[in-house]
C-alpha cells in the first residue's frame, strides 16, 4: 500500500491526544505534515517530537498544521508528552496531537511499516515517514526513514518553503535552497514567456552540451 505524489490524502478518522479527528476537518484550509514513530518513549522520537516543539512558530508562519503518529495509545502519548516537554524545555499545552494507532490501521493504508523493527509482541513497528499535504489534501512531499535515522527538520521546514513557492511561480528550486536563494527556472517554460514571468531577468549558465536549460533567476 502507500499514496503516491499528487494522489488525495486519505481522509483516515482516528483516535489522537485531541480525540477522534477526520484527517481533512482537522486540517481545514491549511497545510499539513503528518510524521510517524516507531513507538512512544524511545530516545531518537523524543529528540524529533521536541525539535518539533521548538518549530511550531515556524510551522505556524507558513500555515502548515502539524500531527504526529505512533502506535501507542493516546494515555501513554499523554504521558509521554511530559518527557518531550521536558527535554526540549518547553511547557503549556503540547501544541499538536499524536494519532494513536495500535493495530497499525492506517501504517498499513498509509504504507508505513518498518519490517525491520517490531515491538514486544512481534509487531512491525512504524517507520519515520513524513508526509506533506497542501491544502487541496493532495500529497506534495514523501519521506521514509528507518527507525534508526532520525529526521532533520529543519530540511522539513526548507522543502515546505520550496513547496509553497513552487505551488504558485514557474520556478524549481536548487540543491541546497533556501528562502531568498536563486531558482530555476521551470524546463516547460518557454523562451518568449521569460521577460513576462520573469521581468528580474533570467541568466543561462553556458555548458559544453550548447543546450539553454541551466536558466538562474531571482525568486520570484
Ligand atoms: C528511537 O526512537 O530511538 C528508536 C525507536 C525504535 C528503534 C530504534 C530507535
Amino acid at each position: 500500500m502507500g499514496i503516491n505524489l499528487g494522489e488525495e490524502f486519505p481522509n483516515f478518522q482516528a483516535p489522537t491526544t485531541i480525540g477522534d479527528i477526520h484527517f481533512h476537518d482537522w486540517m481545514g484550509k491549511s497545510w499539513a505534515i503528518l510524521f510517524s514513530h516507531p513507538a512512544d518513549f524511545t530516545p531518537v522520537c523524543t529528540t524529533e517530537l521536541g525539535r518539533v516543539l521548538k518549530l511550531i512558530p515556524e510551522f505556524k508562519k507558513r500555515n502548515v498544521k502539524v500531527i504526529a503518529l505512533s502506535c501507542d495509545d493516546v494515555k501513554s502519548h499523554n504521558d509521554w508528552s511530559k518527557d518531550i516537554q521536558d527535554f526540549s524545555g518547553t511547557s503549556g499545552n503540547f501544541p499538536y496531537p499524536i494519532i494513536s494507532d495500535p493495530k497499525r490501521d492506517l501504517a498499513v493504508q498509509l504504507g508505513m511499516l518498518d519490517p525491520a523493527e517490531k515491538d514486544a509482541a512481534g509487531l512491525p513497528l512504524t517507520a519515520r515517514a513524513v508526509f506533506i499535504i497542501g491544502p487541496d489534501k493532495k500529497l506534495k512531499l514523501s519521506l521514509l526513514y528507518p527507525a534508526t535515522t532520525g529526521r532533520n527538520f529543519d530540511e522539513i521546514l526548507r522543502v515546505i518553503d520550496s513547496l509553497q513557492l513552487t505551488a504558485t511561480k514557474k520556478v524549481a528550486t536548487p540543491e541546497g535552497w533556501v528562502q531568498g536563494g536563486k531558482c530555476m527556472v521551470l524546463p516547460s517554460v518557454k523562451q518568449d514567456e521569460l521577460p513576462t514571468l520573469f521581468p528580474k531577468g533570467v541568466e543561462v549558465r553556458a555548458v559544453p552540451s550548447g543546450k539553454s536549460y541551466l536558466r538562474f533567476t531571482e525568486q520570484p
